[in-house]
């Protein structure tokens, strides 16, 4: 059998080409685009595909436009309902509408990510594939762990999940910057309660981040020097950090683990920023801190539910890494963070980056893939990966795509380690 998978992620095109390389023959599209053309390609070949599998979330042309696409097609070369391609749709979203929109479009099957591997295999049989007896039998330990990330899912999307809330300091911040005209003197007001944050404020004001000519000393300087929207910022970081904590050992060494990596990230990401000059991305900063949210919550989640699973395992990590975008975006939207993050934290995996994709998106990616090369990954596997060619060559198409000269990657490298060396300690 030939298939097809346009999926954007790694991890999940990993995991889907694992299942499928047993029962058919596969080629690999990254966006939506790319897999009409193959899909066309087949076509004149006389060699067309037997199976696609289309990713919803996709750049350039996502899975329900290209799933509408191709079904023109097939219709406008004859190709009657029986034998035109079979097509299944993947996608972390459970919306029943999203569901019902590709099954109006034509689709034959939608799966939920993560999947079992059973649970494709009979997708398959029902869509008259035909797959053999030893592949259905076999249970690997992975499908355990897609199960477990699964449950979460279910669990969380049926609300049976008690979500933390944000604390009271970044909520009454956030209707302040709300009002039609905020002023710093307001913003004193609430920080100067808690004389923990105003006295973090103050030393972060006073870091490389944020460095001015004169030491600042007391609360209101501070929070000039940032202004309304980087104090919100810091806020919101210093009250989050807490969040990066557990009395469980090995889970607070991976929380420390992504804490470090997520500052990092949020730091270059804000030196990134400066070499651009857009006034539009003040909430740069708070975006690296929160774009992996959803790690951090499905983690805290699994070691609630099964505290016996190993954290660093494999298996469970590219199960995590699967939906972690997803997840997260779900999150901060229940946490009414503005609407410009959840592209952010939903779409920072995605390989390429369409001319539309905005700035914010595009920075964090770059921030998590640089920060990731010079030690400060997400994981701590990740720390030994440092730098290769391939991450260089990626580094430096991005940061022509920003209008940065790839030159300046060295220099930001370093800003950033410096940086890391003060603010470590500082949150
Ligand atoms: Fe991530
Ligand atoms: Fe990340």
């Amino acid at each position: 059998m030939k298939v097809l998978i346009a999926e954007d992620e790694k991890i999940s095109r990993k995991a889907l080409m694992k299942s499928i390389s047993d029962v058919g023959d596969c080629t690999i599209a990254d966006n939506g685009k790319d897999a009409i053309r193959l899909f066309d390609q087949a076509y004149a070949k006389k060699a067309p595909f037997d199976l696609v599998f289309l990713d919803i979330s996709m750049p350039d042309i996502n899975g329900m436009q290209a799933l509408n696409i191709i079904r023109q097609k097939e219709s406008s070369r004859n190709i009657s309902r029986s034998d035109r391609l079979k097509i299944i749709m993947i996608s972390t979203s459970m919306r029943k509408a999203d569901i019902k929109k590709c099954i109006k479009l034509g689709c034959d099957s939608y799966l939920c990510k993560p999947f079992k591997k059973q649970k494709l295999y009979k997708e398959l049989i029902r869509l008259g594939f035909d797959i053999p007896d030893e592949l259905i039998a076999d249970v690997d330990g992975s499908n355990s762990y897609t199960e477990l990330v699964a449950k979460i899912i279910r669990r969380f999307n049926s609300g049976e999940f008690t979500l933390p809330v944000l604390t009271h300091m970044v909520q009454e911040v956030q209707s302040l910057l709300e009002k039609s005209e905020p002023s710093i003197e307001d913003l004193a007001t609430i920080v100067e309660k808690d004389a923990v944050i105003s006295t973090k404020l103050i030393s972060v004001a006073n870091s490389p981040l944020y460095q001015g000519v004169e030491l600042i000393k007391n609360l209101k300087t501070a929070l000039q020097r940032l202004g309304l929207q980087e104090a919100m910022s810091i806020i919101t970081t210093i009250t989050n950090k807490n969040l990066f904590h557990s009395e469980n050992k090995p889970l607070n060494k991976y929380l420390n683990t992504l804490w470090t990596h997520s500052l990092a990230c949020a730091c270059c990401a804000k030196y990134i920023a400066e070499e651009i000059h857009d006034k539009g991305l003040q909430s740069i900063f708070l975006m690296g801190i929160i774009h992996d949210i959803g790690k951090l919550f499905l983690i805290k989640a699994i070691v609630e539910i099964s505290p016996e699973k190993p954290i660093e395992n494999s298996d469970l990590q590219a199960a995590i890494m699967e939906v972690h975008t997803f997840f997260g975006a779900m999150l901060i939207k229940k946490w009414n963070f503005p609407t410009n993050f959840i592209p952010v934290v939903k779409n920072h995996h995605w390989e390429k980056f369409p001319g539309d994709a905005g700035k914010e998106v595009l920075i964090i990616h770059t921030a998590d893939l640089l920060v990731t090369e010079i030690g400060y990954g997400s994981q701590q596997t990740d720390s030994q990966h440092g730098s290769n060619n391939k991450t260089d060559k990626a580094l430096s198409n991005l940061f022509r795509q920003l209008g940065i000269d790839p030159d300046r990657i060295k220099v930001i490298r370093d800003m950033v380690l410096d940086s890391m060396k003060s603010l470590t300690d500082l949150f």
